[in-house]
């Protein structure tokens, strides 16, 4: 990856910006109004940033918003870059870059993703504790730019242990129910067959998703500290007796919208800064 694009696209941002963003957050499908939120908003759309992909996805805002969230300077995607979109992995976490660049220390990553635990249920938000990259792509394949991160980045404590406690303290004091889980990234666009479901459960997946893995890569090798959480759409293929629809996946993320707003905001709120 060009570091000239990642510097010109933070040029342009920051020129429009009186405060450094801390954190930033990459908001899933159906999770974009945590950006309404947000006080005192510059917003920028993808279109406008130099070397950002553009949106192909009709009715995804598409925008990165800036701002003051819960007392801190926050940067967030409304709408993501999925892979499936034809999308390269460079381009898929080019925006993490640029977010680093702007000053981020650490990123919330969210998404919808599908149920692979059988104790899980539509609607549960999941702490991500791990991952298994199922992509068969990686965004750092191809020469490494060491002033971006190493060569081969150590991954084996990616989600921040003690942002997973401090999550977990959060929904406690909210009184909120939630998981903790394995989250195994897949390209999609199709969902899984339920063989591959039964396969992913024995590999140790918990939920399934076609997002996060690739920027949450980026975001290590760029030594940003990491948060994940997933909202449970729907129960993953072959669990429950009825197709998968991204009908359904939309309509549960809206329901438990509010959670998931209190959630973030509490865990943006009562972030120790470092
Ligand atoms: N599979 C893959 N991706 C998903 C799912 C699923 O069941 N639900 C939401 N995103």
């Amino acid at each position: 990856m060009e570091q000239s694009m990642i510097k010109e696209a933070t040029a342009y941002i920051n020129d429009n910006l009186t405060e450094a963003p801390e954190i930033g957050l990459i908001l899933g499908s159906g999770l974009g109004v945590l950006a309404e939120k947000i006080e005192n908003p510059v917003t920028f759309p993808y279109k406008d940033i130099p070397h950002f992909p553009e949106s192909t996805v009709s009715g995804h805002k598409g925008q990165l918003v800036t701002g003051e969230l819960e007392g801190k300077q926050v940067i967030a995607m409304q709408g993501r870059f999925h892979y499936y979109e034809g999308y390269s992995m460079q381009q898929v976490t080019f925006p993490v870059r640029v977010m680093k660049e702007l000053g981020i220390h650490s990123i919330m990553i969210t998404n919808a993703a599908g149920g692979i635990n059988k104790l899980f249920k539509p609607g549960d938000l999941m702490l991500i504790t791990d991952h298994i990259n199922n992509m068969g792509d990686n965004p750092l394949l191809g020469p490494n730019d060491e002033t971006l991160g190493e060569r081969f980045p150590d991954m084996s404590q990616v989600y921040d242990e003690a942002y997973l406690r401090h999550a977990n303290d959060c929904a406690a004091r909210l009184g909120l129910n939630v998981q903790e889980g394995v989250y195994v990234g897949n390209t999609g666009p199709a969902y899984e067959t339920p063989a591959e479901i039964n396969m992913l459960r024995t590999f140790g997946g918990d939920a399934v998703g076609m997002s996060t893995v690739p920027e949450v890569i980026a975001a290590e090798h760029a030594g940003l500290r990491v948060l994940g959480i997933s909202c449970i759409s729907n129960m993953a293929a072959g669990i429950l007796d009825q197709p998968l629809t991204h009908h359904e996946v939309i309509e549960t993320t809206e329901q438990v919208r509010e959670d998931f707003l209190r959630f973030v905001k509490e865990i943006i709120r009562t972030l120790p800064n470092n």
